[in-house]
């Protein structure tokens, strides 16, 4: 590779010193939420919701199994065009990228081209991964990564597009977001890694959400044992040598009888729900469902008892903030 990259400076330790004051993520071992800090006590809008991450941590793998890189290797194999994509201005970010997965432990031979690079980065990764990169506006673009579980968005629809493109099927999230998103693009420190959560609603548990393949829909007739939550931990990492940022994507699936046995979380999510403005819950493919389902959170006597004081986390202020990467 040739190119000094600033974990091989140690850079490394320093994201490691950085993020050890960070939050810890409410889902470490994939196996345990806390349900009381993924849905916020409020009603529903669209957040940035960002605190310190762990690039290493979100990276390392979490599935004995194998079966997630396995259907990762399934869909890059049967379709490669659909789940990954390469432009020429993406190169440096993959070159970044492949030596951060190569200092956290990954072999890659250095003979690959740069596609096969990509290819074998997300069959080795259990997380999708993009990169945004900056245009001659500052305006961040997508430029290339590999997207094997997206959410119903596909990644070739949103190649080359802004932030403020992709995220306009999202009813009201330019008008709420947009500028604090780039604001925090633009006053990333690079090396720092940033992380976020992100629900969605299923029926099917599939993590290939991919718009072309087809899934029954969550209506009126979905009862709870059906309603599954998509919880999607995001981490946002800039990278000092390509200047382009890091976004990745690992993607869970828990049953809402999971939630159920959380009071606050279910009152917390019921509310969620419940106050979401009909264009976001038709966004979101739950206007329908919701009717089921937040009665049933509601029925709960645990649910229905009062709101718990607010923990420190709740209420302690927002990193981003702290460093001025929230809103300006
Ligand atoms: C701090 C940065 C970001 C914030 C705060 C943010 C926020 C959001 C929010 C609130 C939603 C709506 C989610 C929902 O509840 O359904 C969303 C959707 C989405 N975001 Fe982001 N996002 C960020 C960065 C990114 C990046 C870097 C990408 C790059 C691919 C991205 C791609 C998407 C896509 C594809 C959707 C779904 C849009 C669709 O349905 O077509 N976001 N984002």
């Amino acid at each position: 590779m040739g190119k000094d990259h600033f974990w091989q400076k140690g850079y490394l330790e320093v994201i490691m010193i950085v993020t050890s004051e960070s939050t810890p993520s409410p889902n470490a071992t994939g196996s345990n939420p806390n349900w009381q800090s993924i849905f916020p006590d409020a009603d529903h809008r669209w957040v940035m919701g960002v605190r310190r991450g762990d690039a290493p941590a979100f990276f390392s793998p979490r599935d004995p199994t194998g079966r997630v890189r396995a259907e990762r290797e399934h869909w890059l194999t049967e379709n490669p065009e659909r789940y990954a994509a390469l432009t020429p201005t993406a190169e440096p970010a993959l070159a970044d990228t492949v030596a951060l997965a190569q200092q956290m432990g990954v072999t890659l031979a250095p003979t690959l081209t740069p596609w096969e690079q990509l290819m074998a980065l997300g069959r080795t990764w259990e997380a999708d991964f993009v990169w945004m990169h900056p245009d001659e506006t500052g305006a961040h673009r997508l430029t290339g990564g590999v997207v094997c579980f997206p959410s119903s968005w596909a990644l070739r629809d949103k190649l080359g597009r802004t932030m403020s493109e992709t995220h306009r099927p999202v009813p009201g999230l330019n008008a709420a977001l947009d500028r604090q998103i780039e604001t925090f693009f633009a006053k990333m420190i690079p090396g720092v890694a940033w992380t976020r959560e992100n629900a969605n609603y299923s029926r099917v548990p599939d993590l290939n959400q991919h718009p072309l393949r087809p899934r029954p829909p969550l209506d009126a007739t979905v009862t709870g044992e059906e309603f599954l939550i998509r919880l999607e931990h995001q981490l946002l990492l800039k990278f000092p040598a390509s200047g382009s940022i890091l976004f990745a994507i690992r993607v869970e699936v828990f049953p809402l009888s999971e939630v159920l046995n959380c009071a606050e979380g279910s009152a917390r999510l019921a509310r969620l729900l419940d106050t979401m403005s009909v264009a976001a819950a038709e966004y979101k493919g739950i206007a329908q469902a919701r009717e089921v389902i937040v009665p049933l959170l509601r029925s709960l006597p645990l649910a229905k008892s009062e709101p718990q004081p607010h923990s420190e986390s709740d209420t302690a202020p927002d990193p981003a903030r702290d460093v001025g990467l929230s809103s300006p």
